[in-house]
């Protein structure tokens, strides 16, 4: 059987921006802002897209048109048959399925919200209404509706499914955001959101630093869908040579736009609804859109439809970006059919959904502290095959088809990703551990010299990503 390849020109950065902006845009972006300390974590999140998320999804586009395979199936090929590589392989299918479950709840919410704006629903209650039906067993049927539609695209195979829903999603949710802002800024009150949201607050930076950065680069990680081997399953349908360093930044510059754009609508609508930022949580941008379209009669009807309905859209054709990974690995590497294929791995989401609808904490575990921790050591495996297992191939994959400006960075984002970016991830993701399982590290005293529990956790990821190297390194090897 020919392996897929995207139909057109455009098909791959549409699915790959398709893939990108969704939930994590529109819903999780707000969600962490707020949680996070607002402007603060705007400017953390921001720094860590352009340093980490570009030099990352060029990665992952490395890895995969390289390969030209599933996640499981490029690592074990490229190098040269390892069955750890493969396994690490196979813990970026496991992430997606995860990812999957949780985001077929809020998927889930969406398909309510869209019907309950016809009906005006929530109209009464705006703020209380997110709260009774978030969780338990209406929430899980909604989430099932919408694993259905996921399901029924992945089944029709990339190019016929995919390509074709993000024509039409990105300038609708683009059209909506920037219309509903323009209504918001009419509000009284709205400019202290704008303040909460952009002003750069940076004494609050620097006390919260270590608090809000692994949020900030789960965050920038879960936006771009990197981490989890998505990116390197859409690049493994590459055909012909497209200029992977330009690919990456527009799609990254496209969906930072989103999520901006969600947060200049959802932070200045809180505030002149006179609703507490902080206390939403997963509720956000729920609680925030369905006040303004309450105040609104048979507009606001018909208005919450759109909306909702536009984002649903974006969000389907992220969840089946999430969707495909488990399938294509078990059409390319286990030889089952799509069919059978997309039926396995949908029963098994039914399951993870099941468990996420079960409340607000299981559900949390899953969609923040699981995806903060899970997606950037993910990103540190990839970026480490990427820098010391392919080396100068990956440079050469990373140069067919670039442009001059391109093929000029090229070096330099090789040993930008094989050093200092994986350090800094493994270093997010040992203070969330740490912070995640109540352990505090007390200041050590090393040699007379007092260390603070932050130099300890850095120490430790120099230590780990040495002894990766060390363990990688091949006459290829960066150097
Ligand atoms: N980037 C997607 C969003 O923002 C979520 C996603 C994560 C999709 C990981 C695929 C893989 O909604």
């Amino acid at each position: 059987m020919t392996r897929e390849t995207w139909k057109t020109q455009v098909g791959f950065i549409l699915a790959a921006v398709g893939s990108a902006v969704g939930l994590g845009n529109v819903w999780r972006f707000p969600w962490m802002t707020a949680n996070n300390g607002g402007s603060a974590f705007l400017l953390l999140y921001l720094c860590i897209i352009v340093l980490v998320g570009v030099p990352g999804l060029l990665g992952a586009f490395v890895i995969g048109r390289r390969s030209k395979r599933n996640p499981v199936g490029a690592l074990r090929s490229l190098s040269g048959g390892s069955r750890l590589w493969g396994a690490f392989g196979l813990l970026a299918v496991c992430t997606t399925v995860l990812l999957v479950s949780f985001y077929t709840v809020v998927g889930g919410w969406f398909v309510r919200y869209t019907a309950a704006s016809v009906t005006g629903g929530y109209f009464a209650q705006p703020g209380a209404y997110f709260g009774s039906v978030s969780y338990g067993l209406p929430a899980f049927g909604f989430a099932l509706i919408f694993l259905a539609a996921t399901a029924a695209i992945v089944y029709g195979g990339v190019e016929r499914g995919i390509e074709r829903a993000t024509k039409v999603m990105m300038p609708a949710i683009v059209v909506l955001l920037v219309a509903l802002i323009a209504w918001t800024f009419t509000r009284p009150g709205s400019m202290e959101g704008l303040t909460f949201f952009l002003s750069p607050d940076l004494a609050y930076l620097r006390t919260h630093f270590l608090d809000i950065l692994p949020a900030a680069v789960g965050q920038a990680m879960f936006t771009l869908s990197v981490g989890t081997g998505t990116m390197i399953t859409y690049a493994s349908y590459l055909g012909e040579e497209r200029s992977l360093p330009f690919d990456a930044t527009t799609i990254a510059v496209l969906n930072t736009a989103v999520g901006v754009l969600a947060g200049l609508l959802v932070f200045p609508l809180l505030f002149s609804f006179g609703l507490d930022v902080g206390s939403g949580g997963p509720g956000a941008i729920f609680v925030s859109v369905a006040s303004a379209f309450s105040t609104l009669g048979l507009v606001g009807r018909a208005l919450g439809a759109v909306f909702f309905a536009v984002v649903l859209l974006a969000a389907l054709s992220s969840s089946i970006s999430m969707l495909e990974i488990p399938v294509a690995y078990l059409v390319d590497e286990r030889d089952v059919s799509r069919g059978r294929a997309t039926g396995i791995m949908t029963g098994i989401v039914v399951v993870g959904a099941a468990i996420c609808a079960l409340d607000a904490s299981v559900f949390s575990l899953f969609a923040d502290t699981l995806v903060n921790l899970l997606m950037p050591t993910g990103l540190a495996g990839f970026l480490l095959f990427v820098g010391w297992v392919l080396g100068k191939n990956a440079l050469s994959e990373y140069e067919a088809g670039a442009g001059p400006l391109g093929r000029a960075l090229g070096s330099p984002w090789l040993l930008f990703v094989g050093v200092p970016i994986p350090i800094f991830l493994l270093f997010t993701v040992i203070s969330r551990l740490l912070t995640t399982l109540g352990v505090s590290v007390a200041p050590l005293s090393v040699l007379g010299v007092t260390v603070a529990s932050s130099t300890a956790v850095l120490a430790a990821a120099v230590v780990l990503t040495a002894i990766a190297v060390l363990g990688l390194r091949r006459p290829d090897s960066v150097f």
